[in-house]
């Protein structure tokens, strides 16, 4: 097969790994729902709109890059998770993917609850008014101050994740006269079918308490006797961008099954559990994720089979979906800057942003679709690589992509699917300001997170 259009002329099934695209798409210009938030289209010229607002406007309102967000559709994932699970279940949305102000507002009045895992976090929700019962305190190494701080503010639940801060957080509750609600993580021993550096729930890493070998029964054992803590159940996380749910019904599986033991060693029944978040969304075509209903069913359907087998009563189930909630409402704007055809290759595309604005492509392999936003384009598709303005050569935004093979600098192209771990894991490598979050909802647009700027990197700089 060859792709005679490309002035680079590659062999593109030859250059292509397996598993990548292997063939253009039959229309350039078609956006898939699957990975595009739900108000984006195209305008009678072609360009690129989100809830009816041109995506040229924005890059001249607010510059590129931008990480462009849909309230509505934010708000309507939101729902459906909360929706999906009912009043007998919470949700918390796992705040690491993505949390402003804002987001913490649209989550109260969406009645969502929130997970935090850091004192930053936390000072965020708290600064936007979420009320402290109903957030989630999660981390490997909550630090004293930080326990302090959401002892004092009465967050709903702290996640234990070792023996130490069991001790730790049962003497700071005690001090403060006051009686914890807490959680204790588990690690169930299932091996996620994910990136090796987002799964969490095989034993031979640094979250929570193994299973294995009756550790976590012995640290519930530990945490009953002590006076500063309620415990209420029990969590585990089994990792992220999760597709199959076979990892969780083998997790629920065994959570009921430490319940199980927990009954018939204290006579008790913990009346909680979590099993974490991890639901994968689509960033390309060939994803397939599943509905919060469907997830819903099949959660509460695994736990209430287990438990009836074990002869519990149901626990309340929650859930923390981060990246499933805020992933697919975002899409990053940049501007092309050069474009460099190579020799057999594929053509290089650079952009005004890259490893800084989003690092997933570098760190875990990610794979992301693009389209150009600024206009359509019949010219025939060219195989690109997207890549940064950064100085390493693994600076990759989309490593295979088609984009129109008359593409030009000045430009503007658009990555869908950037809403979680993008913004959240931004950084100021080689000290490139970190773009504004730019909110769009019923025909407005507005900053939520602004653009640094230099004199923000300089103000730091106090040597
Ligand atoms: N709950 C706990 C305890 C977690 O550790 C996480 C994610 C979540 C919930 C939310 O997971 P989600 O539904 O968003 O998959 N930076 C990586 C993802 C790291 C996830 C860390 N924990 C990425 O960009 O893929």
């Amino acid at each position: 097969m060859s792709r005679s259009a490309h002035p680079a002329g590659p062999r593109y099934a030859d250059v292509l790994p397996e598993g990548h695209y292997s063939a253009p798409p039959a229309d350039l210009n078609a956006l898939d729902p699957k990975v595009w938030a739900r108000t984006v289209g195209r305008d009678e010229h072609g360009v690129l709109t989100v809830g009816g607002i041109d995506v040229k406007q924005l890059a001249e309102e607010f510059g590129t890059p931008a990480y462009i967000l849909d309230e509505a559709d934010f708000r309507a994932r939101a729902r459906a998770w909360r929706t999906a699970f009912g009043s007998d279940a919470d949700v918390f949305y796992a705040g690491k993917a993505f949390l402003s102000r804002a987001v913490v507002r649209w989550l109260h009045e969406e009645g969502l609850n929130l997970d935090v895992c850091s004192g930053g976090e936390l000072a965020t929700a708290l600064s936007a008014g979420m009320p402290a019962d109903r957030i989630a305190f999660h981390g490997n190494n909550k630090s004293p101050a930080e326990i302090e701080r959401a002892v004092r503010a009465g967050v709903g639940r702290i996640v234990l994740d070792s023996f130490q801060e069991i001790v730790r957080v049962a003497h700071i509750a005690q001090s403060l006269g006051k009686r914890q609600r807490v959680q204790i993580r588990i690690t169930v021993g299932v091996e996620a079918h994910t990136h090796e550096f987002i799964a969490t729930a095989h034993e031979d890493q640094k979250f929570g308490i193994p299973l294995a070998g009756g550790q976590a029964a012995e640290a519930v054992r530990r945490a009953l006797q002590l006076d500063g803590l309620e415990v209420i159940g029990i969590h585990s996380h089994i990792g992220s961008q999760i597709f199959d749910m076979s990892g969780f019904e083998v997790a629920a599986h065994r959570v009921v099954g430490l319940l199980r033991e927990i009954r018939d060693e204290h006579g008790i029944e913990l009346p909680e559990i979590d099993l974490g978040g991890g639901l994968g969304i689509a960033y390309t075509s060939d994803d397939d994720p599943r509905e919060p209903h469907e997830i819903a069913k099949a959660l509460t359907e695994i736990v209430t089979r287990e438990c009836e087998a074990a002869r519990l009563s149901t626990p309340r189930i929650s859930v923390e979906p981060g990246r499933a909630i805020v992933g697919p409402t975002a899409f990053t704007l940049y501007e092309v800057g050069t474009v460099k055809p190579l020799e057999g290759l594929r053509t290089y595309v650079s952009v005004d942003g890259g490893m800084s604005d989003n690092i997933r492509t570098a760190l875990y392999d990610a794979e992301y679709s693009v389209a150009l936003a600024s206009r359509s384009s019949d010219a025939e598709p060219m195989l690109c690589r997207v890549v940064g303005k950064h100085c390493e050569s693994g600076d990759i935004v989309v490593r295979d992509a088609f984009l129109p093979g008359d593409l030009a600098p000045g430009d503007l192209i658009a990555v869908p699917a950037t809403g979680a771990y993008c913004r959240s894991m931004a950084s100021n490598y080689n000290h490139v300001p970190r773009p504004p979050v730019v909110v769009v909802d019923g025909g407005g647009a507005r900053v939520i997170v602004r653009r640094e700027t230099e004199e923000d990197l300089l103000r730091l700089d106090v040597g």
